[in-house]
């Protein structure tokens, strides 16, 4: 067996292979004066784990030619990060499904998929192969354990991500809410949770995905304003595109903590274990 990661997933692609006790196939990416994308792998087995998030178009580029390369061979895809999964439907006329286009182009060529925390479990079905979407709620309660909050509020940002919330505060005993977004007038909105107070606590905002921070940061002024001791987040993905870290730095947020599924200094805990053992199991 061998493990190929992407560019931009070496990290955990290492991570995983050290636990598979498996090697990391050489890889080599660079780029055509016309700008198409080049992959090699060095040798490969009859087993092949290919890691790569889907971060961007050019790792869509590299996942399709890394899968061509190792046709050979029998191919795990692992996902950590599944981008295009939040257009799952068609919201608008004209506007395609991204999800489906993705992942039926992704399938042709695999065995098997694995991600962590896909956006909407649903749409793996697009694949065509059998798939395993692994949770991450043991890591993120230990990770939360071991900074020591005290006695944290845990809230998602909205009533779709109160299931997650619940699921990470029933591993530690923690209290949980959700933010409800009100609307006050054409430039203010307010966010408060819906049963609980914030004064004097230390809240954690968990969340799926931190993309803008655009969300976050506005939680988080609101939060303080109602008298939140402090408030920090732990996420899953995180992404933080174009100005993300300048606007959490401003917001006056605590702690930002993400997994390695995308790696940037945010990076606290591994994805790797429960993605290694999805491995092995199927
Ligand atoms: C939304 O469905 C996700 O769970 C996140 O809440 C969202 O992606 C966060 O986006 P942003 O960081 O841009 O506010």
């Amino acid at each position: 067996m061998k493990v190929v990661g992407t560019q931009k997933s070496q990290i955990i692609a290492g991570r995983i292979a050290e636990r598979l006790n498996a090697d990391l196939a050489a890889t080599k990416f660079s780029q055509f004066p016309d700008g198409e994308l080049y992959v090699q792998t060095g040798p490969i087995d009859d087993e092949t784990i290919i890691v790569g998030s889907l971060v961007d178009s050019d790792t869509l580029v590299q996942l399709l030619l890394l899968i061509d390369a190792c046709e050979q061979s029998r191919i795990t895809l692992v996902l950590p990060y599944m981008g295009y999964a939040r257009q799952d439907k068609r919201f608008k006329d004209g506007e395609p499904i991204s999800a489906r286009a993705i992942a039926q182009s992704l399938g042709f060529g695999i065995d098997r998929i694995i991600t962590a925390h896909v956006h909407e479990p649903s749409i793996l079905g697009y694949f065509g192969v059998p798939a395993t979407n692994v949770s991450l709620i043991p890591e993120i309660k230990s990770y939360i354990a071991s900074v020591g909050y005290d006695n944290p509020l845990i809230l998602a940002p909205d009533e779709g991500a109160e299931g997650f919330a619940a699921d990470i505060a029933r591993e530690g005993a923690w209290e949980y809410d959700y933010l409800i977004k009100t609307r006050l007038d054409g430039e203010h909105v307010r966010m408060e949770p819906k049963k609980l107070h914030v004064e004097s606590r230390t809240v954690l905002i968990v969340d799926d995905i931190i993309s803008t921070g655009g969300t976050l940061a506005m939680a988080t002024e609101l939060l303080r304003d109602q008298g939140a001791l402090a408030v920090h987040t732990v996420c899953v993905h995180g992404i933080f595109a174009s100005g993300a870290y300048t606007l959490l730095k401003n917001s006056g947020i605590g702690d930002v903590a993400a997994s390695d599924t995308i790696e940037t200094g945010y990076s606290r805990y591994s994805a790797a274990e429960p993605l290694t053992k999805a491995i092995k199991e199927c």
